[in-house]
């Protein structure tokens, strides 16, 4: 039986046809790993390249990479059936959008000193204490976000879980970032350009307070 990272049961809607989805659609880097330090020539320019990690169905990525043609996005996921998903809301022509299907864990074997930005939008908060190195702000994970950088470090999070949260903050100035931007209660903020995410508008409707924060290091080459 397969559990989630709240430690419920899960149930991940399987796509039948997304291995043919996948295979049909220009989106996806199948193979990543092959454009270590070289993804300014999969996009054919210099624009800066941001990385969504955990883009689930790809609502965020796909309308920041519509807002925003002038930079780069890649959106990694490592589930087929919600890459299939993903893959499938992609409108034509968009040129500066890419979708890769893998685990974050390998991240460090993909990138090499070329992304500008990481989103962590509502990552899966893994809230027992033994979980805590698969929390995408970790200081094992935040080690290999280092060499993916081009220049200054920079995370933006997003997510409705207090305890990851105050997890985040801790995690990232334990290990030199510094808190640049922070809202306890981002809609009602005064960031007015934020985009949602599906998980976003699903706790927002709740009357969840979403939780925002953009920190800051200087790179490590
Ligand atoms: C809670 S969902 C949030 C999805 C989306 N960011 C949103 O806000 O709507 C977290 C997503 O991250 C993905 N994910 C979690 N850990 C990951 C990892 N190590 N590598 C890649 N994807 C991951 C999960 O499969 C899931 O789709």
């Amino acid at each position: 039986m397969l559990y989630n990272s709240f430690g419920d049961i899960m149930r991940l809607r399987n796509v039948k046809n997304k291995q043919q989805i996948m295979d049909s659609s220009s989106y996806l880097v199948a193979n990543p790993k092959d454009f270590y330090g070289k993804w300014k020539k999969v996009f054919g320019n210099s624009n800066p390249i941001h990385i969504e990690i955990g883009a689930g169905k790809g609502k965020f990525i796909i309308e920041k990479a519509m807002k925003y043609p002038d930079i780069n996005f890649i959106g990694i996921e490592r589930y087929d059936s919600v890459v299939a998903r993903c893959l499938q809301k992609i409108p034509q022509g968009l040129t500066n959008l890419k979708i890769i299907r893998m685990n974050a864990l390998e991240i460090e074997e993909v990138f090499h000193q070329e992304i500008d930005t990481i989103y962590l939008n509502f990552s899966d908060p893994w809230p027992k204490k033994r979980w805590y190195k698969r929390r995408l702000t970790s200081s094992i994970f935040l080690e290999k976000y280092d060499s993916l950088f081009q220049k200054e470090c920079k995370i933006i999070q997003k997510t409705d879980n207090s305890s990851l949260f105050e997890y985040s903050i801790c995690s990232l100035s334990e290990y030199g970032y510094i808190i640049k931007e922070l809202s306890l209660d981002l809609h009602h903020s005064e960031i007015t350009d934020n985009i949602t995410t599906e998980y976003e508008e699903r706790f927002a409707k709740k009357g969840n307070p979403i939780y925002y924060l953009v920190a800051m290091k200087n790179g490590k080459k």
